[in-house]
């Protein structure tokens, strides 16, 4: 090992995220000097299975948001475990800090202390061997775009909409390259605006940059996805297609979902089985994620055997980028997808086996953001050298979202004629 590459030193720093919570920054100094910083996303409908993010609880200082213990745990014990480590090693790195926790959930140190060292020990990694930071991680081979989900109506937790669907997504099925993709969306994009302006509504957006306007339910939001498809000059389903977020946790439980918010009724599993059925049929939907809450594998298995060969049918809260949790998906034939978030779990190399579990039993996987988000374009590297095939970042809309779409027209820049993009939904997941 050159001691070039051996870790020296590890700075927290308290900063804000794109709702103004305290979040994490973690710099890491190697002993030739250089040094790589990364930051640490927050979300606001979490799973309850998701690794700990560890929190001060003192209420004199942001609501108790202040992360200055994360940063006593990455100052202090981190850094002693991890001085004089190879950071070119990241499995080693990443199990270094897994066995100092201890606990199954990241609980002692915090997986928003751990995930900042991580990425950053990749990033740091990257620059030593003197490689964009998705071919550090993916090696030569990684050279597959991600198609695009693009958050274009906002409900639920992240808005004051009244929908009670927290995200409706365009998903540029029929564009040739992810620089036509982010296009087609933010043609679209601007369509919906345009409509919205027309009929009186607000255009104000929500936290992942989509539009947060008082529709009457959550059809309407569909139906209005439609119209500034057509708006925009594309086919709907052809070239632009919708995928879904209810993040069902929200607003169901016990098999029971209260979609009050937005003037409807109280809906059993079945009702809502059906209703998702009615929506596939009136809609160009691809993809449904956490359709039913993370209590109810019933629910994901009885729509995965009733509507899987039609949609994508992804689990979030209930399989939280947790190979454990994902395996028994499999097992339980639950999904035939799996959203992938890094803080979910807290290691860049757990959250890669998560990707390569799924990839063996031939499910998709989408790398995502969170609703609490930073500049940080970590996860548009990450899809790449996972090959995820698939990304969501929220609306071609708010700095913290864009930051990753744009880092992905770099990478497919740099990657030049290697560079391939496909529409993950041709197959099995084919629309009539
Ligand atoms: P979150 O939302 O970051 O607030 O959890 C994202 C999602 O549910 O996919
Ligand atoms: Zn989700």
């Amino acid at each position: 090992m050159s001691p070039s590459t051996r870790i020296a030193n590890l700075y927290g720093r308290e900063i804000l995220d794109s709702r103004g919570n305290p979040t994490l920054a973690v710099t890491l100094v190697l002993e030739s000097g250089a040094e790589a910083s990364a930051a640490v996303p927050s979300g606001a409908s979490t799973g309850a299975n998701e690794a700990v993010e560890l929190r001060d609880g003192d209420p004199a200082r942001y609501g108790g948001k202040g992360v200055l213990q994360a940063i006593g745990r990455v100052e202090g014990p981190i850094a002693s475990a991890l001085q004089g480590h190879d950071v070119c090693d990241q499995a080693a790195l990443d199990r270094a800090m897994i066995a100092l926790d201890g606990t199954p959930n990241k609980a002692r140190l915090g997986a928003n202390a751990i995930l900042g060292v991580s990425m950053a020990a990749a990033r740091a990694a990257s620059i030593v061997e003197g490689v964009p930071l998705y071919q550090q991680l993916g090696g030569e081979g990684a050279c597959l775009l991600p198609m695009p989900s693009m958050n274009v109506l906002n409900g639920g937790k992240h808005a004051d909409s009244g929908l009670d669907f927290q995200e409706f997504m365009i998903v540029p099925v029929g564009a040739p390259s992810f620089a036509e993709a982010l296009r087609y969306g933010a043609e679209t994009y601007a369509a919906i605006r345009s409509i919205l302006h027309k009929r009186g509504l607000k255009t104000a957006v929500g936290d992942e940059g989509g539009f947060a306007p008082a529709l009457e339910n959550n059809e309407e939001a569909c139906e209005l996805i439609v119209a500034g498809v057509e708006a925009a000059g594309y086919r709907p389903g052809q070239d632009i297609a919708i995928a879904l977020d209810p993040a069902a946790s929200s607003f169901g439980r016990g098999g029971v979902y209260d979609l009050a918010r937005a003037g409807q009724a109280r809906l059993d599993r079945t009702a809502m089985l059906a209703l998702y059925g009615r929506w596939i049929d009136a809609y160009p939907i691809v993809s449904i994620e956490d359709g039913f809450a993370e209590d109810d594998w019933q629910g994901f298995v009885e729509q995965t055997t009733a509507q899987g060969q039609r949609i994508q049918v992804m689990g979030d809260d209930i399989t939280v980028t947790n190979p454990h949790f994902i395996q028994e998906a499999i097992d339980r034939k639950a999904m035939n997808a799996v959203l992938i978030k890094l803080n979910q779990i807290g290691t860049v190399t757990e959250t890669v086996d998560a990707v390569n579990l799924c990839h063996k039993a031939g499910w998709g996987t989408m790398v995502s953001h969170r609703s609490g988000e930073t500049n940080d374009d970590f996860i548009a590297d990450f899809a790449v050298a996972v090959g995820a095939g698939q990304m969501k970042s929220g609306a071609p809309c708010r700095g913290e979202r864009l930051a990753k779409y744009n880092r992905l027209l770099e990478i497919e820049r740099m990657l030049g004629k290697r560079a391939f993009f496909t529409n993950p939904f041709t197959n099995p997941f084919a629309k009539a």
